[in-house]
């Protein structure tokens, strides 16, 4: 991934999304899960933001240790955060309003084993932690709009794609970022 780019998915990506919670004046104690959340820096900048109900999950022990050892740096001291993988999780996760992604689905999905089964059990995974009527807000630098759209038909519907910068290449417009809002039904 070039700098620009991961500035662009990094950075940038945290700042669309907590600028569009705060514009959808979603209230700050929102039960908010991010979905392989690495170094736990989303929740962070989440939590100096003012959310107060936010969990993380990771299926990688050392990120979960990192996170943790972040947050307390930051001291932030609000987060859980805990070792699970999303796609088989135990102990069972609770419910949330919120479920944010930020390169996991990626992750995931791009799996040299089989992927397809990888990615219904996300999209299954994800409609049981969702509450109903509940958000999720995916930034992803592999799928376009239409593909995530296709990936997540069954159970949700897109609210809303989030502006991201837009790149010309052979005459074609295209965004190196994809960020949607879905709803769970
Ligand atoms: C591309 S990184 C993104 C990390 C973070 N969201 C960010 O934006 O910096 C993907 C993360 O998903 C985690 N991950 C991959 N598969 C997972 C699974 N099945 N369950 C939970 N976390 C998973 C990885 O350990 C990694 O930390």
């Amino acid at each position: 991934m070039s700098k620009a780019l991961s500035k662009r998915f990094g950075e940038e990506s945290m700042d669309r999304i907590i600028t569009w919670l705060e514009m959808q004046k979603i209230s700050k104690d929102v039960a908010l899960l991010d979905i392989g959340t690495g170094n736990g820096v989303f929740l962070i900048e989440l939590a100096k933001s003012g959310f107060t109900n936010l969990t993380g999950i990771d299926n990688s022990s050392t990120a979960v240790e990192l996170a943790k050892a972040i947050a307390e740096k930051e001291e932030v001291m609000s987060l859980k955060l805990q070792v699970a993988d999303f796609l088989h999780p135990f102990p069972k996760l609770s419910q949330y309003d919120i479920c944010i992604d930020k390169g996991t689905f990626d992750a995931i999905s791009l799996s040299p084993d089989h992927p397809a089964e990888k990615r219904s059990l996300y999209q299954q995974s994800l409609h049981s932690v969702l509450k109903e009527g509940g958000m999720f807000l995916i930034t992803s630098c592999n799928w376009t709009k239409e593909e995530l759209v296709n990936h997540f038909s069954e159970g949700f519907e897109m609210l809303q794609e989030l502006p991201t910068p837009k790149f010309q290449f052979g005459g074609k417009i295209g965004n190196s970022v994809t960020a949607l809002v879905f709803r769970r039904k």
